[in-house]
C-alpha cells in the first residue's frame, strides 16, 4: 500500500460467498432498522420522518438473515419530499424512501449525523456533506464521489431492495 489513504480493516475484509450475513444486498431483501427503538424491525416507509434525518439499517433476507456481516452493507433510509428529488433519486426511490450507502467514500467512517440546517448527510469523521435529494452528491468535504445508491420498491407496504448497488462501496484505498 502506497503512500495514500489506509483501508479500514473492516473493510478490508473480503465478503464471503458461502456466508449470507456477508452478502451484499440483494433484491427482495427487506430493509430493518440499525438501532433506536424499532431495532430490528423491517422498516415501513411510515416510520420515517418526511424530510429527515437519515436513519441507519442494515439490509435483510427473506428468510430472515440479517446481512451485517460485512460493515459495507450498512445503509442509510431516508424519507423525502418527492417533488425535491433529482430525477434519478426519484427513479430508485420507493413511497419516498430513498437509500444509501452509509459508508463514507473519504475513509469509510459511518455517514451518520445530519445538517438540519442544510438538509444533509454529513460524515462526523472529517466533515464530509452530502446531498440525499439529488442522488448523494457530494457537496462539501474530502470525499471523491458520491455515496452510492440502493434502488428500492415497495412490496407488501414495506421496503423492498430492487437492485445492487450503484458503484463500488466503501472510502478510498491507496
Ligand atoms: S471518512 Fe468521511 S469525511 Fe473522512
Amino acid at each position: 500500500m502506497g503512500a495514500g489513504v489506509a483501508l479500514a480493516p473492516w473493510l478490508a475484509r473480503p465478503a464471503r460467498a458461502d456466508d449470507p450475513s456477508e452478502l451484499h444486498p440483494q433484491p427482495g431483501d427487506r430493509l430493518v432498522f440499525l438501532t433506536g427503538p424499532k431495532k430490528r424491525q423491517i422498516i415501513k416507509p411510515d416510520d420515517l420522518p418526511l424530510g429527515g434525518p437519515q436513519f441507519q439499517a442494515y439490509p435483510q433476507s427473506p428468510d430472515g438473515v440479517l446481512r451485517d456481516g460485512s460493515r459495507l452493507n450498512l445503509l442509510i433510509v431516508i424519507r423525502l419530499d418527492p417533488a425535491s428529488l433529482s430525477p434519478t433519486t426519484l427513479a430508485n426511490a420507493a413511497a419516498d424512501v430513498v437509500a444509501y450507502s452509509a459508508v463514507c467514500t473519504h475513509q469509510g467512517c459511518p455517514v451518520n449525523a445530519w445538517s438540519e440546517e442544510q438538509k444533509m448527510m454529513v460524515c462526523s469523521c472529517h466533515g464530509s456533506t452530502y446531498d440525499p435529494r439529488d442522488d448523494a452528491k457530494l457537496v462539501f468535504g474530502p470525499a471523491p464521489r458520491s455515496l452510492p445508491h440502493l434502488p428500492l420498491k415497495l412490496d407488501a407496504g414495506v421496503l423492498v431492495v430492487a437492485a445492487g448497488f450503484s458503484a463500488r462501496l466503501g472510502g478510498e484505498t491507496a
